[in-house]
């Protein structure tokens, strides 16, 4: 059976970090509220580099750590809520800096699922047998979009970027997945709203305040817990793999509580919930990545080891799948 496998990670985070006493000095909030609410410390917050500085630093890692060459790439796919541009895409951008000639590029929006959505769909050009190989990668710069007076968002969010090049197997790779959208529910989450201002009509053409992250933190809470529970429940099923078979979860990296309800829910200790939000808070797209990386690089997964990452996000959606190392 074709199945596609992840055989390297990289992650990038900028430099510069913001601790929650840095934070405090510009809104009404303190290190207790936001670690307690949420389990944050830290995040990194772009210098000034913009999504593609971020999410080509961790392609050109990927290429440098496979040795394989940027014109023998088949596919690129980066998951962004807030790239550079609305065209080019942050996967031609890509392209271009790598050298990956030959490669079909392109970006999917799926908010803090991102990674799932781009990782499914290079999983189902493999699996189809049009590509070989892909890079994934999941990547954002949401400092530029918070509203930096709003203490209820701007002390969730962090930048940073992180991927995986992934190839045609026969041993290991992919195993199950459930994806899921409700649209109905996409208001309580957005961001980036622009108006239909044009030359034609009254309407004023300078950003609202729709255009930054707006959040009903209390909704998203409740369907995450209810979300990721039944979708990682449903991979379990499905694939016939027990609780205790698995090494390590991977959550969205948005929220402790979260994770805890989770683990208490499914009856999987905290212990095998990998998290790095302390340091990272939540970036979206690539939070899932990074902690997938760091993992990784701690020399914690093994070939045949069975994993799970789960995300949820904007639109609303979500995203588990189970790979086997
Ligand atoms: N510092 C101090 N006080 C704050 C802050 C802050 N940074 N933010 C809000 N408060 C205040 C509020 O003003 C409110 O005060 P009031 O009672 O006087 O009105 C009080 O704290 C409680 O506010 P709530 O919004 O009700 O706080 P809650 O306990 O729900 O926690 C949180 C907020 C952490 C966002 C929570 O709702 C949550 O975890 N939601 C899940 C959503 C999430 O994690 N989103 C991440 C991004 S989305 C994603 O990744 C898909």
């Amino acid at each position: 059976m074709i199945r596609t496998r992840v055989i390297a990670t990289a992650a990038k985070a900028p430099e510069q970090v913001i601790t929650n006493e840095d934070l405090s000095k510009i809104v009404d909030t303190s290190d207790e509220w936001i670690s307690q609410r949420t389990g944050i410390k830290e995040r990194h917050i772009s210098a000034g580099e913009n999504t593609s500085a971020l999410v080509i630093d961790v392609a050109k890692q990927l290429l440098e750590k496979t040795e394989v060459p940027g014109e023998s790439i088949d596919l690129i796919v980066v998951a962004s809520v807030t790239p550079d541009y609305g065209t080019p895409s942050l996967a031609c951008m890509v392209q271009k800096e790598i050298g990956a000639k030959n490669a079909v590029a392109f970006d999917v929006v799926a908010a803090c699922s991102g990674f799932m959505f781009a990782l499914s769909t290079a999983d189902k050009y493999i699996k189809s047998g049009m590509f070989e190989n892909a890079i994934v990668i999941g990547g954002e710069t949401l400092s530029k979009i918070v509203d930096w007076t709003d203490r209820a968002t701007c002390v969730l969010f962090g930048d940073g970027a992180g991927g995986a090049y992934v190839e045609k197997s026969q041993e290991a790779g992919v195993v199950h997945e459930n994806l899921g959208s409700a649209g109905e529910l996409y208001d309580i989450l957005t961001e980036g709203y622009t108006n239909c201002s044009n030359a034609f009509n009254d309407i004023p053409a300078e950003i609202d305040s729709k255009w930054y992250v707006n959040m009903n933190g209390r909704e998203v809470f409740k369907f995450a817990t209810k979300n990721v529970v039944r979708s990682m429940k449903r991979v379990m099923e499905e694939a016939q793999v027990d609780r205790d078979e698995i090494k390590y979860i991977v959550p969205h990296q948005a929220n402790v509580r979260i994770v805890e309800v989770v683990s208490k829910k499914l009856g999987i200790p905290m212990e095998k919930f990998y998290m790095n939000m302390e340091r990272y808070g939540n970036t979206s797209s690539a939070s899932i990545p990074m902690a997938l990386n760091e993992l990784n690089e701690r020399g914690l997964l093994e070939r045949g080891d069975k994993i799970m990452l789960s995300g949820f996000g904007g639109g609303m959606t979500w995203g588990t799948m189970l790979i086997e190392w």
